[in-house]
């Protein structure tokens, strides 16, 4: 063997992970040509939500409805009692959400929007204000819908792209009484607290942040809403991160999260390891059964939400195994695993690293392309021309405008998503992705800036068309 082989093997110095799982079933994927490609994202408008899912070779588009069930999920499938009312589904599924959320009542819902919808237009007012850790599309849209303005009360640290706080997601409490004294306690229906960040790139809450949220808040009478479809990512973080938590278990965590606060809404697409489902879970009995007013006009009966009875089964499975601590540290090591690699190489990123996906700081992958030109939009379709991997805008056109002025935002983060889908990828997947990532990198100096020639009224990220500038 010649030394250069050697070197290209070297031992690591700390053990590798692997999945803890293995292989029951595959789904072939294909590759195609970078002719092909170019075709393919030409025709969906520089859009990566407009390509098929056929042309796609490793998708990164987004972790939610994405993963891949255990076998015994599988099985719970066919447990599934197909009842129009009172499947019995429903009350298993009812009895792990309060066994491991620990909240009172839960109305079931399709997705995360439709808990969002339910919860928003249940407590908010015209003219009410909802300070929020950071906006998530749907959600704020919904806020908004409602006749609620969002206001972010974030800390600074999460608007900057590289940062050594481990805990970016936190709520800053002095821009929250700020607002509480500008308003008035009676126009904040409740705080809205997103565990792991999505928007800050998956970062993490701090328990001691959130006890002192819900201190603050149960002192001036505001409700603090949860939104829980991150908040097993965020338990396992608590656990390494925060002092005082390393010997508790992933669900004491998870518990203790839900007990800062008054009610959650849930895609349970993400933490929940189900296709598709979501829920409204609340401690208020008079908020409860409004919600279960609600639910039947928009969802399904109260009893199903929008779920098939053997969603609801699986999704019950899927609880329990998301806070199992060998699965968590798994999912979150993968994304790290490649978190490392890039910063190794010196490509731009949020760092730290969060739970769920990886971000690529478009601002400084492509720093000759202006913001209004798109350059996260333009960095996600060059990322699948160059080879077939399929990611996310998280920039200038998902944070749309502003609804009085018309003015488009212009966040401080323009990034481009590499999200994992839960149990779906291996290794080897994720060697390719960095790989792909680099390759791009070097190639950085030859793209060039979008124009939006179509754009949807609501969410236009999931619509808009561009073209080549
Ligand atoms: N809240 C957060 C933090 C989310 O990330 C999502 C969805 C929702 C609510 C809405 O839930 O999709 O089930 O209706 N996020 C997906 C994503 C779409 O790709 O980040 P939903």
């Amino acid at each position: 063997m010649t030394g250069e082989k050697r070197a290209k093997h070297q031992r690591p110095t700390t053990r590798s992970w692997a999945e803890p799982f293995k292989i029951k079933m595959i789904e072939p994927i294909k590759m195609m040509t970078r002719e092909e490609r170019e075709k393919s994202i030409a025709k969906s408008g520089y859009n990566t939500f407009l390509l098929d899912s056929e042309d796609v070779y490793i998708d990164l588009l987004t972790d939610s409805g994405t993963s891949a069930m255990s076998d015994r999920q599988w099985a719970a499938l066919m447990m599934g009692d197909e009842a129009y009312a009172g499947s019995r589904n429903f009350y298993n599924m009812v009895e792990t959400i309060q066994e491991y959320y620990g909240y009172k009542f839960v109305v079931p819902t399709h997705q995360g929007r439709g808990a969002e919808h339910i919860l928003s237009q249940s407590m908010i007012k015209e003219g009410d204000y909802v300070p929020g850790n950071m906006y998530f599309t749907t959600t704020k849209f919904h806020q908004e819908h409602a006749g609620g303005k969002f206001v972010d009360i974030i800390i600074d640290e999460a608007h900057k792209a590289t940062s050594s706080c481990l805990f970016k997601g936190n709520v800053d409490l002095e821009k929250l009484d700020k607002l509480v004294k500008e308003v008035g306690a009676d126009k904040i229906p409740y705080v809205s607290l997103e565990t792991n960040v999505n928007m800050a790139g998956g970062q993490p809450v701090s328990m001691k942040n959130m006890k002192e949220l819900s201190e603050y808040c149960r002192k001036h009478g505001i409700a603090v809403m949860l939104d829980a479809t991150r908040a097993i990512e965020n338990a396992y973080f608590i656990k390494t991160r925060e002092e005082g938590y390393a010997d508790r278990t992933i669900a004491s965590l998870l518990k203790e999260i839900c007990s800062y606060t008054d009610g959650a809404t849930m895609s349970a697409k993400k933490d929940g390891l189900v296709n598709i489902g979501g829920f409204l879970a609340i401690n208020d009995e008079e908020l409860f059964v409004k919600a279960k007013n609600m639910v039947v006009v928009y969802e399904g009966l109260h009893t199903y939400g929008g779920m098939a009875g053997r969603d609801m089964e699986a999704l019950a499975q899927g609880i329990r195994e998301a806070v199992d601590y060998d699965y968590i540290s798994y999912r979150v090591k993968q994304v790290q695993y490649i978190g490392e690699k890039l910063e190794d190489w010196g490509i731009p990123i949020v760092t730290p690293v969060g739970g769920h996906a990886i971000y690529l700081d478009a601002k400084r992958f492509l720093p000759h392309i202006a913001q209004k030109d798109f350059p996260a939009q333009r960095l996600a379709a060059a990322l699948y021309v160059e080879s077939g991997v399929r990611t996310m805008e998280r920039g200038i056109v998902s944070a749309g405008r502003n609804a009085e002025t018309g003015e488009n935002y212009h966040p401080e983060l323009e990034l481009v998503r590499l999200t994992f889908p839960r149990r779906v990828y291996t290794q080897s997947h994720c060697d390719i992705i960095a790989e792909s990532v680099a390759d791009l990198y070097d190639k950085r100096d030859e793209i060039k800036g979008l124009k939006m020639v179509y754009e949807p009224e609501n969410l236009r990220f999931f619509q808009a068309r561009f073209e080549l500038l």
